[in-house]
């Protein structure tokens, strides 16, 4: 079996053919998905993407999956994670209601999931309201967030709780090393800074206009969203068939779960906020 997992991120099993934006870890290819799937038609027997498809603008959502169907060998399988839309808007009008009677954890829960569903749209810096949020010293809803997000909003909330036990004042050296390593950090930050310097000069007020752009090509933001009934038609549309919901455990795939990419070694579900899909490629 030859296995793809495209915008793997750091979530990657070591046996299957790992791509990315960047290069994330040993082995995966660094490529621009906008551009295609850089391998021949009929090359894989599976593939995977996970909180991938979100990223692309709605009208190239049909090249990239098609491109998807063409790398796959027939009766292939195709395997699509994606936050759950319907599961963000149900929860959005249970936590309404809730907030609206007086409910004080209602109130946090609407909070929280009005950042799912927006912050990653519009967000200008990385990690953007939702970071900002799970590294903040009280958070009230933090079980209800652990069961949406899983273990990666669990990374995030640990990290804020690390870095503030860390936050000691930090000892100043002696006046004249101060100094030298004063002039050593401006002179390396220069260097490193010189083009951003000079754009800014030329720019002007724009500048903020092409680190916004930057930004926003960068992957990280969402640019569409899908649920069950959207996912479906799409997936058809592109040319697959017995198109089925799952969970994050079962699959079309032998030994899913062997891989972890949607569950933990011990069983846990990486990213419970989930709509997971999986189509095959119409044999020959
Ligand atoms: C939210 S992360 C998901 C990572 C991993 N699949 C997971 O489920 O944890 C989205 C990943 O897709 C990558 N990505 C976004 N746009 C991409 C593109 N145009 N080409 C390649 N990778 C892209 C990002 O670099 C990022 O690693």
């Amino acid at each position: 079996m030859k296995y793809l997992n495209l915008g793997c991120g750091n979530r990657f099993h070591t046996t299957w053919t790992n791509l990315n934006f960047t290069v994330t870890g040993e082995g995966v290819i660094a490529h621009n998905l906008t551009q295609g799937i850089p391998f021949p038609d009929a090359s894989f027997d599976v593939v995977y993407h996970s909180h991938l498809l979100e990223h692309f603008p709605k009208n190239s959502a049909e090249f990239f999956l098609k491109e998807c169907h063409r790398v796959l060998r027939p009766a292939g399988i195709l395997r699509v994670v994606a936050p759950d839309l319907e599961q963000i808007a149900r929860t959005y009008l249970f936590a309404l209601e809730q907030a609206n009677a007086g409910s004080l954890e209602g109130a946090a829960n609407y909070e929280w999931i009005l950042l799912e569903m927006y912050d990653q749209a519009v967000r200008h810096t990385s990690g953007g309201e939702m970071k900002a949020y799970l590294t903040r010293e009280d958070i009230p809803n933090e079980d209800f967030i652990l069961k949406r997000c899983g273990i990666e909003a669990k990374n995030l909330i640990e990290t804020g709780r690390h870095h503030r036990q860390q936050s000691q004042p930090i000892k100043v050296p002696e006046n004249r090393l101060k100094n030298s390593l004063r002039r050593i950090y401006r002179f390396l930050r220069y260097q490193a800074y010189r083009r951003e310097i000079l754009l800014k000069l030329l720019l002007g007020r724009e500048y903020s206009t092409l680190q916004i752009g930057r930004f926003r090509q960068s992957g990280e933001i969402h640019q569409w969203m899908y649920d069950r009934y959207s996912l479906s038609m799409l997936l058809q549309q592109c040319g697959l068939e017995q198109i089925v919901q799952r969970s994050a455990t079962e699959s079309y795939i032998p030994n899913w779960t062997s891989f972890n990419l949607d569950t933990e070694p011990d069983g846990a579900i990486y990213k419970p906020d989930s709509l997971y899909m999986e189509a095959l490629k119409p044999a020959a």
